[in-house]
């Protein structure tokens, strides 16, 4: 058996583990061997292809971002790029390609899987916002990331008596913004799926102030878009698409700042984490998972069980049809809102 493998979207921590996975379990196992496509679908396309043996996955269980490189190139808008990528396939005698990445890379997958490419998708991205696995690799490392920002922010805001809004990532979904503001102790959680209006948010903080709390820790998910408050105010918040046309996120912590100082009087600052989010060591839980999706992918790849995505099910590794992914984005669970609603104010 050959297989290939490759990294889309969005950089995150466990992406090398997975390679890693997936490549010792191919050679060792398997006894087949294992091409690695460069920068994304772009390395499927254009066919920037390097052999992967053990060696050159040595050492990467720990390390950040991608040794293969990614891309937001999508086959669907590149001229003749879906045919380029069949031919890339069948050029190298590929049963199957590993793609790893996250709801627009698998969406592409999808629809290239449609069109009989046989490709298996390993969910990827620090957002957690794919549809058919409950945990996507990165996104732990990325609550820890963010928790621990937060910790560091709690004794300064108390210190001088600030407000502290904390823009995080998540594009239209507010996971990392849910569970790292619950364990990392914000005073507020502002997520999409939550549809606030200021007023909302400025009536918790006045509580929290009427109870001798003179400092607060917004966490605020970057993609949140405020619901007007009764008489009508609503912080603009900037609107900018990428060069897909998709919407590229930040700004919406600095506006919130704005109005909550100008409301409560109270000195507030902004903070916004952007890419140190994505970066860093993975965890032990990315590691692990990152390491089982490896495993599981290389299977179905062996087994001709294409067009299907690794997930994580209730803690077992399993899978389900890519195009589950269409129905995506996956907003956060409303228990998890439940619990970061107990602890506002
Ligand atoms: O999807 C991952 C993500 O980090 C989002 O949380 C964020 O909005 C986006 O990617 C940023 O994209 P880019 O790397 O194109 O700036």
């Amino acid at each position: 058996m050959r297989l290939g493998i490759l990294t889309g979207g969005g950089d995150c921590p466990g992406l090398n583990a997975a390679i890693r996975s997936a490549v010792v379990h191919a050679i060792r196992t398997h006894d087949a061997s294992v091409v690695g496509f460069s920068g994304g679908w772009r390395g499927l396309i254009r066919d920037e292809a390097r052999e992967l043996d053990l060696k050159s996955v040595a050492g990467l269980l720990t390390r950040g971002g991608t040794v293969l490189g990614t891309s937001r190139v999508d086959p669907f808008r590149e001229p003749g790029g879906v045919d380029a990528a069949r031919a890339t396939l069948e050029r190298h005698r590929l049963s199957g390609a590993i793609v790893c990445g996250g709801e627009g890379t698998l969406a592409a997958a999808s629809r290239l899987s449609e069109a009989g490419l046989p490709l298996v998708g390993i969910p990827k991205t620090i957002d957690n916002d794919i549809p058919g696995t409950d945990h996507a690799i990165g996104f732990d490392t990325a609550v820890e990331t963010v928790t621990r920002a937060l910790d560091a922010l709690q004794c300064h805001a108390e210190s001088h008596d600030r407000i502290i809004v904390v823009e995080v990532m998540g594009r239209s979904v507010g996971w990392i913004a849910a569970c790292a503001g619950i364990a990392g102790g914000a005073d507020m959680i502002v997520t999409p799926e939550a549809d606030l209006c200021v007023a909302d948010i400025c009536a918790v903080l006045r509580s929290r102030k009427a109870r001798g709390r003179d400092f607060s820790i917004v966490a605020v998910a970057e993609g949140v878009r405020f619901r007007p408050d009764p008489d009508g105010r609503c912080p603009e918040v900037p609107t900018r698409l990428d060069e897909f046309g998709r919407p590229a996120y930040g700004g919406v912590g600095d506006a919130l700042a704005r109005e909550l100082e100008a409301r409560l009087h109270v000195e507030t600052r902004t903070v916004t984490l952007g890419y140190v989010q994505r970066g860093g060591t993975p965890t032990a839980f990315d590691r692990l998972l990152a390491s089982r999706m490896g495993v599981a992918a290389v299977d179905l790849v062996a087994e001709g069980r294409t067009g299907r995505m690794v997930c994580l099910t209730g803690g077992a590794i399993d899978s389900v049809p890519l195009s589950d992914v269409l129905a995506g984005p996956r907003a956060v669970d409303p228990a998890i809102l439940k619990v970061a609603k107990v602890f506002f104010g």
